[in-house]
């Protein structure tokens, strides 16, 4: 399972590159937004920190605009993947930009219909957001399951299920368990995996017994 951190936040980007578990970084408006620093000069910062996929989203909503904007970001790198919306006009762009090598990651997807129209137009990863669905009563897991379970049917299916709008360390082990591709989290989640009380309190019985032996390594 590849993990992609979902922030624009270049510090926690560089702390969790340095641990060597990191495959990507996804961004959206709203991330960029928050980050409070110019989109284009901080994608190119991204990418020289990381050299797996970095999603850059469009920000207009016609076919047109969106076209042009994606051919701005894809210069910044051959690892920038275009982000665009799941709608029409967000995948006619998607097949032109799939066709053309560049990669392609449809976000704001809801439903299996709507990723079974994203594999269709050629995108590199399908964003199905988990904990939005989970917001509204509707269950995010189990659209992680249709998808990957409908990709499985088609081996000219190559698009990667990237689960977005992740909440919680659960959300990422039953992920995996689907056999989805990629998952995206914050920071503060990605950061929680480590954790496990007994981990805490067997560590520290470990070094209180090394202690009395009077030993040292170094
Ligand atoms: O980047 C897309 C997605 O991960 C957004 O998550 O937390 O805003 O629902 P969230």
């Amino acid at each position: 399972m590849k993990f992609f951190i979902d922030t624009a936040d270049l510090d926690e980007i560089k702390d969790l590159a340095s641990t060597g578990l990191l495959d990507g970084v996804t961004t959206n408006p709203s991330l960029i937004a928050k980050s409070g620093r110019e989109f284009i000069p901080l994608i190119k910062e991204i990418c020289k920190v990381v050299s797996g996929p970095v999603s850059a989203e469009v920000a207009a909503t016609d076919y047109a605009t969106m076209r042009k904007e994606a051919d701005v970001l894809r210069k910044i790198a051959d690892h920038v993947a275009i982000k665009v919306p799941m709608t029409p006009d967000g995948l006619k762009v998607c097949k032109e930009l799939s066709d053309d090598g560049t990669m392609v990651n449809v976000t704001l997807c809801f439903s299996a219909a709507q990723a079974i129209l994203a594999a269709k137009a050629g995108a590199t990863f399908i964003s199905p957001f988990v904990g939005r669905l989970d917001d509204i009563s509707s269950d995010g897991l189990q659209l992680i399951s249709d998808i990957v379970r409908i990709y499985e049917n088609y081996d000219y299916f190559d698009t990667q299920v990237l689960v977005a709008s992740i909440r919680n360390p659960l959300h990422i082990i039953d992920a995996a368990k689907m056999g989805a591709h990629v998952i995206t989290s914050p920071p503060s989640v990605i950061r929680q995996l480590y954790k496990h009380p007994l981990t805490d309190i067997g560590l520290a019985a470990f070094v209180k017994d090394w202690e009395k032996t009077g030993q040292k390594i170094l």
